[in-house]
């Protein structure tokens, strides 16, 4: 059997020229086909939709290539009025918190059944880009600050889909950490610091799961834009890591020709780019490139190669039948994300909700009686039965603006709540004045209130607050019933100016589908909460790398510069490195039962390996997350995360919990070898519940070291 490589090598000789320059588009199903030949537009039978629609060459068995997004379900919202939706799962940034990648691979298969099943053999699945910037929008669609834990999750969600015989694209390569202005977007960052933060997010992502393909993004990086950036593409990824699939563009992402000769592979919704820069077809000037000699012919068979290799690596060829999908067990991994991933921030022993009394609650706002909120954008899924609501918000961000939207999935928490609490009196206000809802508080013995936000694609946000006046409205309930507690339904943290006066916090973020019934099993118990934040939650603005976001206050078009001058210290690091505390630290997330951390034993030599044993001190079964940190490195104070582990531990439990970090997060990269290096000496080994608390440390010695790339 030969392999993909040399499959894709002898299928690229059969082909014509006209049939490579076909294979290296494609046409988003949506949008109209402007500046498209009539021949070469998507042909009515198979225009299932599409995010992309490359025809395929049947008399080599080559498939049409079909994608769609995104993460966090198959979708495509508002343009497949023939599709009757798919499973919602919870936001990417809810599988971070879970700290359970295993969830991240269930996830991955689920959504690469329900691709497959829909004739879409590639998936824009796979966002990985690190939260840098609490006001990104797109943040919720991102799994970690962390490059360890954002590679770990998206390889695994890559994993999961692959497995199922559909491509996944690992996105967007590289630093589109923030969505303001971001066609016209430079970010700028010093290249060292780039390889040890968000490359390296890449590089091992890339390394543990193969993705058919990676999109390129909008922005450019150090002034070249991603999907020409040469450096990037050709010396980085293809050169120095070896990366063998193919890069396709973001839609709308390619303004030049000679970004294929920069190392884009594939121009992705050919529409977008025409609509975007006024320009001529990608390929219509390909072409024309080809034909003078600007475009070698080796080039063109190697864009050609890159897309084929993928395509038989994967298996996107060998598809039989559909496999069976079983929607009520996807339903299921939904609901396991949702209760692992909601993280529990303040608890002053408000929860679990007594079950023991008949309670008056009293639920105010977040049109918790209809649904839970999702993000906006290509990532939002439309689930099965449709949502419970829309609410179109708009906003002046060129098309994505137009679609700015409230989704909400109907899983209700005050239905799910009033299932598991059906002695309780509950009574629901909508939050629509302060005075209204603190009627409703004052006669109730606890109050839920639910804080929501919209957050998602093509927009960052000013600030930290929630919008409509609901600091005022959980202001007012608070200060009319102290016994407050309060769900949070946000992509990114929030300023929380109601803090003090609450007795407990959750970090529901957009939960998914199966949501409210994870929130409500949260509140009573039912379920012990055992997600941690995946990002640093700041006091303030201040407190963040950029106070100001420039070029948020510019119209959409304005080009824009942000410079990412916080490097390599991203997040939690960030805060390790300035020596001040956050308002809830990287890590954190509270549980119904107490652990307790000893014997930690470290080890050293070529790379560091901690052993420590978890104990469940408490009085209900539950989940922890012991994590493990560099705090010094040979002399100098450097905060990495080096690893993780989840245990499920009965009250009374031990186990003894083994983590060896990647060589990488010890070492420095060497511009001038094009290597990572480890320097010998004394390294500083922290194990804790977060970032910020780290009762346990030990010293240990690493050897001189030069490796990888
Ligand atoms: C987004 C991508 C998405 C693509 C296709 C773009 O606007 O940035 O994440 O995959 O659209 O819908």
């Amino acid at each position: 059997m030969s392999s993909p490589d040399e499959r894709a090598r002898e299928t690229e000789q059969k082909l014509t020229d006209d049939e490579r320059f076909s294979l290296i588009v494609s046409l988003v199903g949506a949008v109209p086909s402007i500046g498209v030949p009539r021949d070469r537009r998507i042909p009515e039978a198979v225009k299932n939709m599409s995010a992309g629609y490359t025809p395929g060459v049947p008399r080599l068995g080559i498939p049409a290539l079909q994608s769609s997004d995104a993460s966090m379900g198959v979708t495509n919202p508002g343009y497949r009025p023939d599709d009757k939706g798919a499973t919602a799962f919870p936001a990417s940034i809810v599988v971070g918190s879970t700290f359970n990648p295993q969830l991240a691979r269930y996830g991955g298969a689920a959504i690469g059944r329900e691709a497959r099943m829909r004739g879409f053999n590639i998936m824009l699945a796979g966002g990985i880009n690190l939260a840098r910037d609490v006001r990104n929008g797109r943040n919720f669609e991102y799994y970690s600050e962390d490059p360890w834990v954002s590679a770990v999750f998206g390889a695994e969600a890559v994993n999961g889909i692959q497995a199922e015989g559909v491509i996944s694209t690992l996105k967007h390569f590289t630093l589109n950490c923030n969505e303001t202005n971001r066609h016209w977007l430079d970010a700028v960052i010093d290249p060292v610091a780039h390889r040890e933060s968000d490359l390296l997010a890449f590089q091992i992502a890339i390394e543990r799961s193969q993705p058919g393909s990676i999109m390129s993004g909008y922005n450019k990086v150090n002034g070249f834009y991603l999907s020409g950036n040469h450096h990037l593409l050709n010396e980085v990824l293809k050169g120095a890591w070896g990366y063998r699939g193919y890069v396709m563009s973001d839609w709308g992402a390619v303004p030049e020709w000679d970004y294929a000769l920069n190392g884009l592979d594939q121009e992705s919704g050919i529409q977008m780019d025409v609509k975007q820069w006024g320009a001529e077809a990608f390929t219509d000037r390909l072409r024309k490139a080809y034909a003078e000699g600007k475009l070698p012919k080796e080039r063109l068979s190697d864009m050609v190669r890159r897309i084929l290799r993928s395509a038989y690596a994967v298996g996107i060829d060998k598809w039989g039948a559909a496999p069976a999908v079983d929607i009520g067990k996807h339903n299921e991994i939904a609901l396991e994300i949702a209760r692992q991933g909601i993280v529990l921030l303040t608890n002053d022993g408000a929860l679990p909700l007594a079950t023991d009394r008949p309670l008056k609650i009293g639920v105010v706002g977040g049109y918790a009686q209809l649904g839970v909120p999702s993000g906006t954008g290509s990532g939002a899924v439309l689930p099965v039965g449709g949502f419970a609501a829309t609410v179109n918000i708009g906003g002046a961000h060129g098309v994505m603006g137009n679609i700015r939207n409230l989704f909400l999935l109907p899983s209700s928490p005050l239905a799910e709540l009033k299932k598991l609490l059906p002695q309780a009196q509950i009574e629901f206000d909508g939050g629509y004045t302060p005075a209204e809802s603190a009627l409703l508080a004052g006669r109730s013995d606890v109050v839920i209130a639910f804080g929501i936000r919209v957050e998602g694609e093509a927009f960052d946000l000013p600030d930290l607050s929630l919008p409509w006046g609901q600091d005022a409205i959980i202001d007012a309930v608070a200060t009319a019933n102290p016994n407050t507690i309060v769900v949070l339904e946000t992509g990114n943290p929030v300023s929380m100016p109601w803090r003090d006066k609450v007795k407990a916090i959750i970090q529901a973020w957009y939960p998914g589908q199966a949501g409210g019934q994870a929130i409500a099993e949260v509140l009573t118990g039912k379920v012990n909460p055992s997600g941690r934040l995946p990002i640093t939650f700041p006091a303030s603005l201040v407190q963040t790398p950029r106070p100001e976001l420039s070029g948020i206050a510019t119209p959409w078009g304005t080009p824009t510069t942000i410079r990412y001058d916080e490097g390599a210290e991203v997040g939690y690091r960030w805060y390790a490195h300035k020596g001040v505390a956050p308002l809830y630290a990287f890590g954190h997330g509270l549980s119904y039962t107490t652990f307790s951390y000893g014997d930690l034993n470290v080890s050293g030599g070529e790379t560091v390996t901690a052993m420590l044993t978890v104990t469940n001190t408490g009085q209900h079964e539950g989940a922890d997350v012991p994590q493990v940190y560099l705090t010094e490195a040979a002399g100098y104070k450097r905060m990495r995360l080096l690893g993780f582990d989840r245990v499920v531990l009965k009250p009374g439990e031990s186990k003894r919990v083994t983590i060896t970090a990647d060589p990488r997060l010890l070492a420095r990269f060497d511009d001038s070898a094009g290597r990572w290096r480890i320097a010998a000496g004394t390294y500083r080994i922290a194990v804790g519940k977060s970032a910020e608390d780290l009762p346990l440390n030990a010293d240990t010695r690493l050897d001189t070291r030069l490796f990888g790339s």
